[in-house]
């Protein structure tokens, strides 16, 4: 278990910058505990700069939105409205779109009179296998008594960029499950029936209980065994080994590929960096999501090294704790 991270705490900003008076610009929420980290990769220091403020756990840049790892939702398109009164707020709102959720840093009371003048939006858990939401979801915060920031186009439609699911308790081995539901869900897309996965690092076995219940067949590899419910299943195959023992040149080739490689490992990210060249060297894979696991520092320069690699994106999951996930679909 990892412990609950204590996050940094900037006093919140009392000037408005002068900037958000003259255009729209960029809002980031730090996924839960690692402002450090998001301040970090946008290349930011302290509270606030000539481009940048930070309110609680929002930073807002003068800047366009560029992908960021550690945001666990990037507010678009935000920009500054007057809210002199509870109720001009809501028709402020209301007169842009339909859905809005509000993430309150200050004046939660008054956050919360303005939201119950605004449209109902669920927040329920979903079922895996539902799609995500399509309606556009915007994010608005109170800046002050006077003004409002709202962003009608955010990177998530979910609330504060976290997907809820319906859990199954029951079947899955491990919680870790939950990360492959998310992935599959804000993809759009997981393995087909049939399909050959690859799930290294997988015991006791929430991964590849995911995979084989959608009819993939898994080649599981671990140090450890998996859970026996999870080793029994009919298209499950289980080696106790070290993933980075298997050879991508062995085990496919660039005219029968592996259709997904899944990397849940407790190790270096660095080290599951060279595992990973080695396999799009070899154009031995498809699809790979892997979980990049970091130490009590983040190695932000492997990071950045995963995010560079052509058509992958790296995102905070909910489910993830000091983690990324990096994807790559082809
Ligand atoms: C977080 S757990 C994985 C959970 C799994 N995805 C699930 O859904 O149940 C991390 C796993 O990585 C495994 N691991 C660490 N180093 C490994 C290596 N070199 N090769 C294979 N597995 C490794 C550990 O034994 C551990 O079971």
């Amino acid at each position: 278990m990892q412990a609950e991270r204590v996050d940094l705490q900037f006093p919140l900003p009392t000037e408005l910058p002068g900037w958000m008076h003259s255009g729209t610009f960029t809002g980031y929420q730090a996924a839960s505990g690692f402002l450090r980290e998001l301040l970090d990769e946008l290349g930011l220091s302290g509270a606030s700069g000539p481009g940048h403020v930070v309110l609680g756990d929002l930073v807002f840049t003068v800047n366009r939105a560029k992908p960021a790892g550690w945001a666990q939702n990037t507010w678009l398109d935000a920009r500054l409205i007057p809210a002199p009164s509870i109720g001009q707020a809501a028709k402020a709102l209301k007169d842009m779109q339909r859905n809005w959720w509000v993430h309150p840093v200050r004046l939660a009371r008054r956050s919360a009179l303005v939201t119950e003048k605004l449209p109902k939006v669920s927040a329920r858990p979903q079922v895996f296998g539902e799609p995500a939401p399509t309606a556009p979801l915007g994010a608005w915060t109170l800046w002050n008594e006077g003004w409002l920031i709202a962003s009608p186009a955010c990177t998530s439609p979910y609330p504060d960029g976290l997907p809820q699911f319906v859990e199954d308790r029951e079947s899955a081995p491990s919680r870790a499950y939950l990360k492959l539901w998310e992935t599959f869900t804000l993809v759009g897309v997981a393995p087909k029936p049939g399909e050959l996965c690859l799930d290294l690092g997988s015991s006791p076995g929430g991964w590849t209980w995911v995979l084989a219940s959608l009819g993939a067949r898994v080649f599981s590899v671990d140090k450890a065994p998996l859970d026996p419910r999870i080793g029994a299943m009919r298209n499950v195959d289980h080696c106790l080994g070290s993933g980075f023992g298997l050879d991508p040149a062995i085990a496919a080739t660039p005219e029968k590929p592996v259709d997904w490689l899944f990397s849940d490992m407790a190790c270096y990210p660095e080290r599951l960096l060279t595992l990973i060249q080695r396999w799009l060297d070899a154009g031995a894979c498809r699809n790979f999501v892997c979980t990049l696991k970091f130490q009590a520092e983040t190695d932000h320069e492997t990071a950045r090294a995963f995010a560079a690699i052509s058509g992958s994106r790296l995102l905070h999951l909910a489910h993830n704790k000091h983690e990324l996930t990096w994807i790559l679909l082809r």
